[in-house]
């Protein structure tokens, strides 16, 4: 999302041409392969091996029919004995393809924890190359009218205009009843966390393994949070990195997000990020950029696209800079800068994406619905709420009270208002404190927890996330005993927005040896986020808590840092 990384831009130049290429490449098409209940191997995406499996689409329901779950994986590069199984990835969404992960990080991934795993990204049900695909729109271009290319209409600044909540609502119900009327098939209330953690459990059965392996970012710590609710005893190793607070993923009417979860509130303008002169000035100077371009808008031209550069944009730009600061703060502030002058190119190109143009000759099937996708899973795994639009500014002005970026989660709220295929059976969490359960309270969803997992979680925060305040991930150590909290001390979105090879290094000793580092361990990040001009780079990796794996991490560290890019930047440029 936001956790909606699916939107994320990142300030980067970035040779997407290579990657896009290595992907065209191949011969290899998912609509040729076969679903089945066990893992058939089809070499794909140069050196990757692919699969469809077969699941059920209802789990409770054998005659609603099947689902397939498209999977590659990285394979193992070791002897028999030495096989340990796979490692399921998520990196967030919800709605990303983690096909498309791991076909960009998979080796990198491997060189860091260790080639005795398989490294498997998965399309969820409902994503991508899975069947089948969440779609609310007939066509191409129908898609890229309501949902264009860039985030501004989708996901604009809440009070742009005074009506930009109700236009949201208006939009959120047409988008819901679009959902009910085209649910060909009766499958969209199946697309839904619970039932993705129980595919995690088949998918890794299917490998021949009873307890799952996993490492989920953003809102994969969702999913991983989920699982480990559901089949505490199926524990192998869970990796919840960049996590989201299960009471403010699963809001309901009567328990708002809270407050802790927006503890990151003002680290957007937390000026140390933005050098000097003084962080006062610095706030100041970006105080003035929102009220200069809230009263003039600045036209963009360029060779490829044109567009508007107004307050959403600005604030879009800005947040969208805090999730891999280390990749994009100089850029942004060089965009800042210049839009201080007049220039609003900069800004603009950072974030340009193509126009759309209808690929009427493809042969690929229709597998770009992030949105969709992302809206079906989120708003199918809320409590049914039927918001107001006078709901909706209340619940919007309170949480503007905590946070300057409260847009993205106002958003996100809104956008369920209209959704209206719920399923009664999903999984509402496990009521394990007896304090709660004594209060009656157990009608409310949650908490998500479990007093005994079979094997502890390893739960990894930012201590600046935009979006996954650390605060999520300190209640959801508290909601998993035993579990270990470990903190990257830096700003940016999961430990992909703030590589550090100390991490690395308590990663790899989790999965190797089931080692959790000591509670309460703290890691720097690697980079620099302005660093000196005549290095010129933030690339550099300044190690620290080396050990006898150094040579791996260090590199799997600078592989998977330009690996994340790539994968962002291919998003960018297929966004929607
Ligand atoms: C697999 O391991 C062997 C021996 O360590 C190595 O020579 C080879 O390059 C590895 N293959 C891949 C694809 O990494
Ligand atoms: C605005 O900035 C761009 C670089 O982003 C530059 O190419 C262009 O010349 C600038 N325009 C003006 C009028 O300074
Ligand atoms: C689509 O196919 C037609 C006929 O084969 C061809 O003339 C046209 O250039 C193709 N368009 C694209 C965008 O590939
Ligand atoms: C919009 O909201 C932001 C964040 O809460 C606030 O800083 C800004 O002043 C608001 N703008 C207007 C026009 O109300
Ligand atoms: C907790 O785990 C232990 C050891 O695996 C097991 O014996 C016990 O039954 C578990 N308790 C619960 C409540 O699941
Ligand atoms: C795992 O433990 C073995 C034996 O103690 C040790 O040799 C190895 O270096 C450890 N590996 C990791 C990654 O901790
Ligand atoms: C920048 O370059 C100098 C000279 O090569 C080097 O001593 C210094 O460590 C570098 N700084 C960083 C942050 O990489």
């Amino acid at each position: 999302m936001v956790l909606f990384t699916g939107y994320m831009k990142i300030f980067a130049v970035i040779a997407v041409v290579s990657s896009l290429q290595a992907l065209a490449d191949t011969d290899f098409q998912w609509n040729k392969l076969e679903a089945s209940d066990k893992l058939v191997w089809t070499p794909c995406y140069s050196g990757l091996q692919c699969s469809l499996l077969q699941v059920p689409l209802d789990y409770s329901s054998a005659s609603a029919g099947t689902a397939s779950i498209a999977i590659a994986r990285y394979p193992a590069n070791c002897t028999k004995s030495a096989y340990r199984g796979p490692i399921l990835l998520n990196d967030g969404g919800p709605g990303g393809s983690g096909v498309d992960y791991v076909v960009e990080v998979g080796a990198s991934i491997a060189t860091i924890i260790g080639e005795q795993f398989d490294i498997v990204g998965f399309d969820p049900r409902g994503v991508s190359y899975s069947t089948p695909t969440v779609s609310f729109f007939r066509t191409a271009a129908e898609r890229a009218l309501w949902i264009p290319p860039t985030s501004d209409i989708v996901f604009p600044a809440l009070n742009q205009t005074a009506d930009a909540v109700a236009q949201q609502w208006a939009r959120a119900q047409i988008l819901g009843q679009l959902a009910v009327s085209r649910n060909d098939g009766n499958y969209i209330q199946h697309i839904t966390t619970d039932n993705t953690a129980r595919d995690m459990l088949r998918i890794t059965q299917a490998f021949g393994f009873e307890k799952v392996q996993y490492w989920g970012v953003s809102y994969g710590s969702v999913l991983g949070s989920t699982f480990a609710a559901m089949f505490p005893d199926k524990v192998g190793r869970i990796v919840v990195d960049g996590v989201m607070p299960m009471d403010t993923w699963r809001p309901t009417p009567t328990k708002p997000y809270k407050r802790s979860s927006m503890a990151a509130r003002r680290r957007d303008r937390r000026p140390v990020h933005l050098a000097p002169p003084s962080s006062i000035e610095v706030a100041a100077n970006l105080d003035a950029l929102f009220a200069a371009i809230e009263i003039q808008p600045v036209p963009v031209i360029t060779p490829v696209s044109y567009g508007v550069v107004d307050y959403t944009f600005l604030r879009n730009s800005v947040f969208h800079a805090l999730y891999s600061p280390y990749d994009s703060f100089v850029a942004l502030a060089q965009g800042l800068a210049d839009l201080a002058k007049g220039n609003a190119t900069t800004l603009y190109t950072a974030e340009e994406v193509p126009p759309f143009e209808c690929n009427c000759n493809s042969t690929t099937p229709f597998h770009e619905n992030g949105y969709e996708a992302l809206v079906a899973i989120s708003c199918g795994d809320m409590a049914v709420e039927s918001d107001t639009v006078s709901q909706l500014q209340a619940y919007y002005a309170s949480i503007q009270a905590i946070s300057s970026i409260a847009d993205m989660y106002g958003n996100w709220r809104v956008v369920c208002s209209g959704w209206k295929l719920h399923r009664e059976d999903s999984f509402k969490g496990i009521t394990f404190t007896p304090f709660l359960a004594s209060c009656k309270l157990t009608h409310l969803l949650g908490p998500f927890g479990a007093p005994n997992t079979s094997f502890p979680l390893l739960v990894v925060g930012n201590t600046a996330d935009p979006v996954t305040p650390i605060a999520g991930a300190k209640s959801t150590v508290d909601a998993f005993p035993g579990s270990v909290l470990l903190t990257i001390d830096a700003p940016g979105h999961t430990s992909l927005g703030a590589p550090s090879t100390c991490f690395y290094g308590y990663l790899r000793q989790y999965f190797q040896n089931g080692t959790l580092p000591p509670q309460s361990t703290i890691c720097q990040p690697d980079g620099v986020l302005f660093p000196p001009p005549a290095n010129g780079t933030t690339e550099d990796v300044a190690p620290r808590g080396l050990n006898a794996w150094e040579p791996e991490l260090i590199e799997g560290s600078r592989t998977l840092r330009k690996a994340v890019r790539r994968s962002m930047a291919r998003r960018l440029n297929h966004a929607v």
